[in-house]
């Protein structure tokens, strides 16, 4: 990647001498100041009382067949192939889109940014990493998606950037899917509504967002070439509400489509998922930008539904250009998609506020990232009241594990943030964030003890424990796009390490840094819990900050954790074949037919459905998460009219402070098909010790409803419901029953 960004800075040079001539009208509006009363007389479109669709339509109806080209295919990106004579225009992100000078259309300049903005070493720049994507859901927030998003919107524009790649928002039915910490966990309700909020704010900066991977991108195995096969009401109700719920919330500029097929056409000319769900159904306005190199053909691509091909023009250059003017592609399709990328632009606002370069506010970025961090640590085990400690008794601590005394790892692949001052990491490099846990347990005493061991040698750290009042154990899984894990186990002989750590000194807590779920053969023998997650630039505060008692943990699991891989509902993660021709095939051809398929039998029984379905004990449940404080719950009514209305009474009863998200889950009448329940609201109560407050909580119908195949509409089946209200999906003690008819 490096080699190949050295290359266009070389095309630079020779673009000085031979091409700028040509390149220069795309550079054009950046330079000249333009006077909004001169504009509207001569560009009507920049009319701001007009409506995005109005503007779209009157700078539509001004552009030449080249110019529309020009906006539905992207010009390469760093890394990918040669790069192109106008590689010099692009920001050194994921890509971009040339513009309309002349018109008065910017570029479209492209990152990815799923839990920060990506490649800031590369550039000399400099991003805030976020905790992942997980982490977030584990806040169960609305208020922190927002803040999330909008801190990632700002650092893009800041960076010369005016489009996103994030808001992944793919379902975990297979939590050992390397990308699972850019997803949102396993419920849709709960998924789809914080991508949304995410996405809302981000774009509320004017930048243009974008939700992924459309759809049924399960695992990462085989990705180019894999058939995802399920059936409609399970992906209607499950992995699309997901999609659903976010596109109605945020009004994303674009849908990104997968590298995968579902049921048989490749998720980037799926006719039913690009338009008889989202255009159709949904009434998705903006556009539909293929996943890098998940455009497989023209024709088909293109009456699908399909808008801009990324990050080249293989599909959709001179080939679409061609098939227009032969007419195998109506004029009116191709408007179509100009149409969509045109409306977004406006709509985001990023014609209206051109992007201008500046500095990133470091320090309110770090602020924001070890608040989020607090608000997405998960308490788990907390034995006798191990936690929190207190620097006035405990007078040592042992600080256990790989790189426990200078970082914390983050997510690889396309999401990965960059270190400040590190060099570009190259792909599926580890990378461990300068945020030293050590470091941060200093702080917190001045007559504290506090030592390190790598743990390389369990031996000498199960010593170092044994001499120690407390034994911090710093252990990680690290995770990556392009990967899946082989099972749920921690990597690296850390469950041996931790074991050993345990027997010496059983005031043992651990502290995980993971992207999924992990296995805890070790749990009964330590003291306490943490799930960390990948915790970003300030995790080793927010650990901190809740280890010593600063911060009361509130985070709650957004995916279950199981006792055994053998108890997922593919205990065997399906792969290709090894020899990779299939793959080679399929990104050649332009008639790409998948070499596997992954059945999702399970159907609607997506993650905590699934094991309630089953009857199968985990080890740590969907929603579950432990504070400093005891909640009690009661006085549970439910009501219907347009919706169901709940109350519901949330009380204190321990003598901190905390939070506590409190859970309603629905069971649907006995014949409806369904899993046991579902989760259909959740609301985060702040409360002082002691003190009760009421929870009101409406339900909307659709989250009651059940998709109907055969009509193709969802459907509130009539019948007994109950609801049940509690502190996780496992404990919950409040019920009560409501005849719908
Ligand atoms: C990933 C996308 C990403 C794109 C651009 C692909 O490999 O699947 O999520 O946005 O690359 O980097």
């Amino acid at each position: 990647m490096n080699l190949a960004w050295l290359g266009n800075r070389v095309h630079l040079l020779a673009c000085v001498v031979a091409f700028c001539a040509l390149m220069e009208p795309a550079a054009a509006p950046h330079r000249h100041p333009q006077d909004p009363t001169k504009l509207t007389e001569n560009r009507p479109w920049m009319d701001r009382n007009l409506s995005p669709d109005e503007r779209a339509e009157l700078v539509l109806k001004e552009m030449t067949l080249d110019e529309k080209i020009a906006l539905i295919h992207g010009n390469g990106m760093p890394g990918w192939g040669e790069p192109r004579p106008n590689a010099y225009l692009g920001n050194g992100g994921a890509g971009f889109v040339l513009g309309v000078p002349r018109l008065g259309i910017p570029m479209i300049q492209i990152s990815d940014a799923a839990y920060g903005v990506r490649a800031s070493a590369q550039n000399g720049r400099y991003s805030t990493a976020l905790p992942s994507n997980l982490a977030s859901a584990a806040s169960w927030d609305t208020q922190s998606a927002c803040e999330y998003g909008s801190l990632i919107g700002r650092e893009l524009r800041a960076q010369g950037y005016n489009m996103t790649l994030g808001g992944g928002v793919n379902l975990t039915r297979e939590p050992r899917n390397g990308r699972t910490f850019e997803y949102m966990g396993e419920d849709p309700i709960l998924a789809g509504t914080l991508v949304g909020n995410r996405m809302k704010c981000e774009q509320e900066q004017h930048v243009m967002g974008d939700i992924k991977h459309f759809a049924m991108n399960d695992q990462e195995s085989g990705r180019n070439e894999v058939n995802s096969v399920i059936g409609k009401r399970p992906m209607r109700e499950t992995d699309l509400f997901a999609f659903q719920l976010g596109i109605a919330i945020a009004q994303p500029a674009a849908v990104m489509c997968s590298y995968n097929a579902v049921n048989g056409d490749y998720a980037c000319e799926n006719r039913f998922l690009l338009t008889d769900v989202l255009r159709k159904d949904w009434k998705f306005k903006g556009f539909v930008i293929s996943d890098w190199g998940a455009t497989h053909s023209t024709l088909k691509a293109s009456a699908a539904g399909l808008d801009q091909e990324q990050p080249l023009d293989d599909f959709y250059g001179p080939r679409y250009k061609q098939a227009v003017e032969s007419g195998s592609i109506p004029p009116a399709e191709l408007d179509e998609h100009v149409r969509r990328v045109l409306r977004s632009e406006f709509a985001s606002g990023i014609i209206d506020f051109p992007v201008k370069k500046s500095v990133v506010d470091v320090q309110a970025g770090l602020e924001t990232s070890r608040i989020l961090a607090e608000r997405s640590i998960v308490l788990l085990k907390n034995e006798k009241g191990v936690l929190p400690l207190d620097p006035g008794k405990v007078q040592s601590i042992a600080v256990i594990g790989p790189h426990a005394d200078t970082g914390m790892i983050s997510g690889g692949g396309s999401a990965q943030v960059d270190p400040p001052g590190s060099k570009a990491p190259k792909w599926q490099d580890k990378v461990w964030f300068p945020t030293s846990p050590l470091q941060a347990i200093r702080t917190r005493g001045a007559n504290l003890r506090v030592a390190f061991d790598s743990g390389a040698n369990p031996g000498s750290a199960a010593e170092l424990a044994s001499k120690s009042d407390i034994a911090l154990v710093f252990v990680y899984q690290w995770t990556s796009e392009d990967m899946d894990l082989p099972n749920l186990s921690l990597p690296e002989n850390q469950d041996a390490l931790i074991e050993k750590v345990a027997q010496a000194n059983p005031r043992t807590i651990v502290v995980l840094e993971t992207g999924t779920a992990v296995t805890m053969p070790w749990l009964d023998k330590v003291s306490g819990v943490m799930e960390a997650w990948y915790a970003g630039s300030k995790g080793a505060d927010a650990v901190a900050n809740i280890l010593f008692g600063e911060v009361n943990p509130s985070a709650k699991l957004p995916i279950t954790f199981p006792l055994d891989v053998n108890d997922l509902p593919h205990p065997q993660l399906q792969k290709p074949s090894s020899d990779g021709v299939g793959l080679a095939a399929i990104m050649k051809s332009g008639e790409a037919k998948p070499t596997f398929a992954v059945h999702y039998e399970e159907g609607l029984k997506v993650g905590y459905k699934w094991y309630d379905a089953e009857n199968k004990k985990v080890l740590f449940p969907f929603g579950f998460g432990l504070s400093y404080t005891k909640f009690e719950y009661a006085s549970l009514e439910v009501r219907a009219g347009a919706a169901v209305t709940l109350n519901f009474n949330v009380k204190n009863a321990g003598s901190r402070e905390g939070v506590e998200i409190a859970e309603v889950y629905a069971t649907l009448p006995g014949d409806s098909g369904e899993p046991p329940k579902r989760l259909v609201a959740w609301s985060r109560a702040e409360l002082k010790p002691g003190e009760s407050k009421q929870v009101s909580l409406t339900i909307p119908m659709e989250y009651l409803s059940v998709f109907d195949e055969t009509t193709n509409s969802w459907k509130r089946l009539p019948g007994n419901y109950s609801f049940h209200v509690g502190s996780s999906s496992r404990d919950l003690p409040l019920h009560a029953k409501l005849t719908l008819d």
